[in-house]
């Protein structure tokens, strides 16, 4: 492994760790030894996941006075997922290592690689490119070269809910695969409900479920996981224009959010779905290298349209300017919480000198994604005084911006905590605030200390969080 990669590789184990270790991230049920491909978000793991929703949210239907919310539920009628195609063509190509038996995906081993695949290409073609070249494909797992012919491998998780026969296999319902199909679905409802006109657009947070054959990457490819999707109803041939306008503000998101533009890149997809008019995936340079972090699609009239026959609903529109009535078409924006979650982590992560021979780790989050915003210290945990004033100025804050109050160790170890958690700022409360009434309020990313009245704090705040 080159010397890059396995410095990459070694961040990317200290980040996995450094989750468990503060509560960001933990392995599903870990006291049964985990659960493959899930996993649970701890204290600081919320705060942070809120904070990006929040933004995401924000942004969507703030930013943009014509995109409305929804919230849909996680099962739909099992129609919806034959209309969307998700039935017959959500799968993945599946090999099995002839040696290990380890189960992997055909796509991805050739990708490794360095030969282009598409998980939608159809079975024999990926089975033609696999053989053709098998020279340089071996297994993750053991290295062997020896691997059973692929089969398409269906995604959708299946279940039995509402359906209490034992043969409920036959017709089960599904955990939706994508958060866009309870968008499509209400595409009608939010129109006749509200005064949307279009072009508008609707906007989703909520959980996926895959079945996922190889995950890998820790929060990166998992089987449950969640979605920021939005969909947005436009006019037929405003689809390259409005694309584009989407492609933009993405990748604008991105940026405003403090990822360096060095770590994002563009992948245009070149083998499109046959109803798909564009699709670009914007990535980013994770430990592992560039992976999609967000979809943006132009997905034509395709959805209304197959649910529209399925359904036996009217889903067109009528322009009440011209009196037209048409499908909409629809570009799509799709991310997922963790995929963000993980590339801020790997933004933020730094591990630096601070004197000879002594080191911190810090996470430079950009503070309004910090978890925790101000971190309150009494100087000394025994001083009666100087934990009642510090615990007055806590609940003076708490309220306005997450605070932490902390009174464990010495100050030096209580700044390594929060600098490991993110923490842009800390407050400390010494003899000082009872004789003059001032703080020292200590910076996470320069280090450096000033005084702050206390009836200053508000104000102070403020300006550092706008
Ligand atoms: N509605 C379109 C759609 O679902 P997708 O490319 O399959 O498109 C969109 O997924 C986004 O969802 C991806 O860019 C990624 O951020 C996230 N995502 C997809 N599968 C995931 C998985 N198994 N684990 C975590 N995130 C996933």
């Amino acid at each position: 492994m080159e010397k890059n990669k396995k410095e990459k590789m070694k961040a990317f184990n200290d980040i996995i760790s450094l989750c468990k270790r503060r509560g960001f991230v933990f392995p599903s049920s870990d006291i049964y030894d985990g659960f493959t491909a899930i996993y649970d978000y701890g204290p600081y793991g919320v705060l942070l996941e809120n904070n990006i929703k929040e933004t995401w949210w924000k942004e969507m239907t703030r930013a943009n006075d014509n995109i409305v919310g929804l919230d849909s539920a996680i099962f739909m009628n099992p129609k919806v997922w034959e209309a969307s195609g998700h039935v017959s063509g959500f799968s993945d190509p599946l090999t099995e290592c002839r040696k290990c038996n380890s189960r992997l995906r055909q796509d991805t081993l050739l990708e490794d690689a360095g030969v282009f695949a598409d998980e939608k290409m159809s079975e024999d073609e990926i089975n033609y490119i696999f053989e053709k070249n098998i020279d340089k494909i071996k297994c993750p797992v053991c290295g062997a070269q020896d691997f059973t012919p692929g089969k398409k491998f269906n995604l959708l998780v299946q279940s039995n809910l509402g359906n209490f026969s034992s043969n409920w296999q036959k017709n089960p319902s599904y955990l939706r695969g994508e958060t866009c199909q309870g968008i499509y679905v209400n595409y009608k409802n939010v129109l006749d409900s509200s005064r949307v006109k279009i072009p508008f657009g609707i906007a989703q947070i909520g959980k996926a479920f895959r079945n996922e054959i190889t995950a890998r990457q820790f929060i990166f490819r998992t089987r449950e996981f969640e979605q920021m999707e939005m969909q947005y109803f436009i006019k037929p041939n405003d689809d390259e224009k409005v694309f584009n306008e989407w492609k933009e503000k993405r990748y604008n998101f991105y940026l405003n959010l403090g990822f360096s533009e060095k770590n994002l890149r563009w992948h245009k997809h070149e083998n499109l779905v046959f109803y798909a008019k564009a699709a670009y995936d914007i990535e980013y340079n994770f430990p592992f290298g560039f992976k999609e972090m967000e979809g943006i699609h132009a997905r034509g009239d395709y959805d209304l349209t197959q649910h529209s026959k399925f359904s036996g609903k009217k889903l067109d529109y009528l322009d009440p300017k011209t009196n037209e009535r048409f499908i909409p078409h629809v570009i799509e924006t799709s991310c997922g919480v963790g995929r963000i979650f993980l590339a801020t982590l790997t933004e933020a992560y730094k591990e630096e000198e601070i004197k000879e021979g002594e080191k911190r780790i810090v996470l430079k989050f950009p503070k309004k994604l910090a978890p925790i915003k101000i971190a309150i210290f009494p100087l000394l945990k025994n001083k009666e005084e100087l934990v009642s004033k510090a615990k007055e100025i806590y609940n003076s804050l708490k309220m306005d911006w997450k605070c932490e109050f902390d009174d464990n160790g010495n100050i030096g170890k209580r700044y390594r905590r929060q600098d490991e958690i993110g923490t842009p700022y800390c407050l400390t409360i010494d003899f000082d605030t009872l004789e003059k009434d001032e703080v020292t309020i200590r910076d996470r990313d320069t280090m450096e200390q000033e005084k702050v009245s206390v009836s200053d704090l508000k104000k102070y705040f403020s300006e550092k969080f706008l």
